[in-house]
């Protein structure tokens, strides 16, 4: 009995170290300070005893918002860093220290089928339509374009199918008229009724200019560009 005791007692505290790792784990940053845009800070920093600690606290302070942090190795001041880049944000100054993300955010993959490739990064952290437009800019990338069959049936290999993804259409300039961002081509008559959902896009409210894929549906949609949700970025 006694043995069993101590053999749970080992498991726990097995378990709570794992659970513990992987709830704050800060070997899955990497420096990266050759980004286009500066990144959003999540708050004032704080003094903090290594770039570890750093890391972890940041993922304390922050469980949801944590995707990287500066710190300066000398001053020990330590920056908690958001999902998103801007273009008016500062790169980090000599007093913040240097730049780490986390491992896999704002990395770009390749994916074809056939002659279509794309080259993407998708991210499920929910953005509006205007921080998913500036986060891709500030990566030399644009939301997606899906303006022909084959680039719109790629798109599906690329993301969550049951989440709603901001791509790079919208009628913002001219109600009713959608273009592509990234070419500032208008969309296809004859692709508009394959890739949109029945009867849409039908600007509901007068309020609804972006687009994004409606969840688990393979059709397109039009939504208030203020709504947040994931958004997939490529390069051409
Ligand atoms: C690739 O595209 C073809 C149509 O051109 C489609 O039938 C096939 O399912 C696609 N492959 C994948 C993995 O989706
Ligand atoms: C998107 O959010 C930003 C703040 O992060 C805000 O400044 C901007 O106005 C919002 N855009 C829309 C269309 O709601």
């Amino acid at each position: 009995m006694k043995g069993c005791v101590g053999i749970m007692f080992s498991v726990l505290i097995v378990y709570l170290a794992i659970s513990t790792q992987s709830l704050t784990d800060s070997s899955m940053f990497h420096k990266s300070n050759n980004l286009l845009c500066g990144p959003t800070r999540l708050s004032l920093g704080w003094i903090d005893k290594s770039k570890s600690s750093c890391a972890i606290n940041c993922q304390i302070k922050y469980p949801n918002d944590c995707q990287g942090f500066m710190y300066n190795k000398f001053t020990r001041s330590c920056t908690p860093v958001g999902p998103n880049l801007r273009p008016n944000n500062a790169q980090p100054s000599v007093t913040e220290g240097d730049l780490y993300f986390r491992d896999g955010i704002f990395q770009f993959n390749t994916r074809s089928n056939g002659s279509t490739t794309a080259v993407y990064a998708y991210f499920t952290h929910p953005l509006n339509y205007t921080d998913a437009t500036l986060t891709c800019a500030c990566l030399n990338a644009h939301l997606y374009v899906a303006d022909n069959l084959l680039k719109y049936g790629l798109m599906f290999l690329l993301i969550d199918f049951d989440q709603s993804v901001w791509i790079g259409l919208d009628d913002l300039d001219h109600e009713g008229v959608f273009i592509w961002v990234a070419t500032g081509q208008p969309v296809d008559p004859f692709l508009k009724p394959f890739i949109f959902e029945t009867f849409q896009p039908d600007n509901r409210n007068g309020n609804e200019d972006c687009v994004f894929e409606q969840p688990g549906l393979l059709r397109l949609n039009d939504a208030p560009c203020s709504l947040q949700m994931a958004y997939l970025c490529e390069r051409s």
